[in-house]
């Protein structure tokens, strides 16, 4: 999910990889590593944390100048999801001969088949990444042509992969081939280069093949051949770069936060569908929480706790309707900072789930810490691998949406929705809630949504010609019912931070019970439709804000028209299950949020006052 550059030329690659490693550094990393080939083969060096750590080990390592040099390298930068950041984990990954080195971005879902497949053909593994079968595999393949021994390995692998590839015994070429994980070509005078993104080619060339799933570059220092996965050469498009060098570290979009929001389909495939049975496989689908630990002891607790702080605490509210919906077993959700300081009464029966992006929130980890200290047994969600929370938990099941730069959550949001509704509807099915049929239906649901997400994300012109006239309002609500409430409480979070408009968000229902009295011409409300049995209770609100003077805007299902003739403006989104519906609807308040900061001239990654990791109480 990281960053890969690889080098051909006449020139010393070492310094360009290095200097294109830290191009890509913005992407987020922890951990670096670099293959050269030389006079001396091929030497791979590798590092845990930043670049310089990586910089300082070449230097350490490297007693003579031939030792670490070459016309030919990769490079990369990591974020783990396979094993924890350290030194042997690092890419780039070699197979058990030592001959052939593989940087990788993405996920190998199938990779623990793959290895127990190697292993029962006498190969040996070092590592626990999804990354060394892939090494290993090309390996096993290898028989003097490594593009042959490349097809042959990534016709074997299932998920999502960058690869950047090099033989010792094939010094003049490198190897690179994506699937659903960026991967570009950059043609040089006398040397090619790759990157998982353009930033880390500028200074070479802004002449690039954009590489597309399956296709396979091979490249020498004075030419590029290309092929597809049957390994029929192809011919394809230049593309000239025009960005300037900001605006390609964003690939493209104004601001992480925008590029992040567009990262929703694919970080919540990622995050799905390793955690599903393959629908070839016949049979009833299933949810496959086995490589996390879950088994069906984790269905006996007598209660289920959620804590977290910000967004991650959202997630929980919702995360507290999913549970009691499809597991019907009690549900305490709790802001980790009261949560630390109440009297709360723990048994060792309660599972704790704790909810944290970054894994470093001090309340989050002080809460967990309490709850361990309880007895109680505990599941993180969380984005990064080797966090404090991932190692202090019993069970972690990571979010895969990749390195989120923005402050402002919005990625990492929604797929902690998805882990919550997959932990939710696995203690379903191990409580008898939840029978085959049913389940299967929520599984087809959860897999249409990152193609539902996509939709949303095509229509966004009209969120933002919208946020175009209300970005000034004094005041936004915004409510809903059940599902939507809690979705409701980080679409005005979302607003609040970045735009620093006065936002809130209650339950319809308490409308009449209090914030009614704020209601006048000044202000918009925007009202979450998607609980189709509480249509009627939602209309009634909106009939009351809009007798007040108040702007209303709905957010609904595509196919209902329901709400056409009262709101002053209607956002579709795709028809899901009512119980999923929050991580679509906040994708049309994520945009508003953005655009609204944008008119009013703020930098959305960064809000003032708010930091990205809060570390400290
Ligand atoms: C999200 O947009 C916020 N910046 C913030 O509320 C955040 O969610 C909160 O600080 C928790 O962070 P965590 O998920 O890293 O624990
Ligand atoms: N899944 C690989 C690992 O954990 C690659 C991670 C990345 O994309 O940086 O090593």
């Amino acid at each position: 999910m990281c960053g890969i550059v690889g080098y051909i030329g006449n020139q010393e690659a070492v310094p360009i990889l290095l200097k294109g490693l830290k191009k890509l550094e913005y992407r987020g990393y922890d951990s670096a590593g670099i293959a050269v080939q030389g006079k001396m083969g091929l030497v791979v060096r590798k590092a845990k944390g930043l670049i310089k750590n990586l910089e300082e080990k070449i230097s350490a390592e490297s007693k003579n100048a031939d030792e670490f040099c070459g016309f030919a390298g990769i490079g990369h930068t990591r974020w783990a999801t396979h094993g924890e950041p350290s030194d042997v984990n690092s890419h780039p990954q070699t197979d058990a001969s030592g001959k052939i080195a593989v940087v990788h971005n993405g996920i190998i879902e199938n990779h623990g088949k793959l290895k127990e497949w190697l292993l029962s053909k006498g190969v040996t593994f070092q590592s626990e990444t999804d990354t060394e079968a892939v090494a290993n595999l090309i390996g096993f393949y290898y028989r003097g042509d490594l593009l042959q021994a490349v097809m042959e390995a990534v016709g074997r692998l299932e998920g999502s992969w960058g690869l950047g590839i090099i033989c010792a015994d094939e010094p003049d070429r490198i190897i690179a081939v994506r699937k659903e994980s960026p991967l570009v070509v950059g043609i040089g005078k006398g040397e090619n280069l790759i990157a998982s993104d353009v930033p880390a080619l500028l200074e070479y060339t802004r002449e690039v093949y954009y590489l597309e799933d399956r296709e396979i570059a091979v490249l020498f220092k004075d030419h590029v051949d290309f092929y597809s996965d049957e390994g029929q050469v192809i011919q394809k498009e230049k593309t000239h770069i025009e960005w300037d060098a900001a605006s390609a570290e964003k690939g493209g979009y104004e601001h992480f936060m925008l590029k992040e929001i567009h990262e929703q389909p694919k970080a919540l495939t990622d995050t799905l569908r390793p955690r599903l049975t393959a629908a070839d496989t016949g049979g009833a689908r299933k949810i496959n929480l086995d490589e996390i630990g879950f088994d069906a002891s984790w269905a006996q607790a007598s209660r289920v706790v959620i804590t977290a702080c910000g967004t991650a605490w959202h997630a929980g509210v919702i995360g507290k309707y999913a549970f009691e919906h499809f597991a019907r077993i009690p549900v305490d959700v709790d802001v980790a900072s009261e949560f630390r300081y109440r009297d709360p009464i723990l048994n060792p029966k309660d599972i704790f789930i704790i909810i944290s992006q970054s894994g470093e929130t001090a309340d989050t980890l002080a809460a967990m810490r309490m709850a361990k200290k309880g007895g109680a047994r505990i599941i993180a969600i969380t984005n990064v691998v080797g966090s404090t929370l991932a190692r202090e938990a019993d069970l972690v099941m990571y979010t895969w949406a990749g390195p989120e730069i923005a402050v402002a959550s919005t990625k990492a949001f929604t797929t902690q929705l998805m882990c919550l509704n997959l932990i939710a509807l696995q203690f379903g099915v191990l409580r008898g809630v939840i029978k085959s049929a049913q389940l299967n239906e929520y599984i087809n649901a959860l897999e249409a949504i990152p193609a539902q997400a996509e939709k949303i994300l095509k229509g966004k012109e009209n969120i933002q010609r919208f946020a175009s006239q209300q970005f000034n309002k004094g005041k936004v609500f915004f409510m809903g019912r059940l599902f939507d409430y809690a979705a409701s409480l980080e679409s005005a979070l979302k607003l609040k931070e970045i735009s620093y408009t006065h936002s809130e968000a209650f339950a319809a229902g308490e409308l009449k019970h209090g914030p009614i009295a704020l209601v006048d011409t000044s202000t918009l409300v925007v009202a979450l439709c998607t609980q189709s049995k509480l249509f009627d209770k939602m209309e009634s609100s909106i009939t009351q804000v809009k007798a007040r003077g108040a702007a209303v805007a709905v957010i609904t299902y595509e196919d209902s028209d329901r709400f056409n003739n009262i709101a002053d403006e209607v956002f579709r989104i795709p028809r899901t299950d009512d119980s999923l519906s929050p991580i679509l609807s906040v994708i049309p308040a994520q945009l508003f949020a953005y655009y609204c900061a944008v008119q009013r001239g703020l930098d959305p990654d960064k809000p003032r006052n708010l930091a990205k990791s809060v570390t400290v109480e």
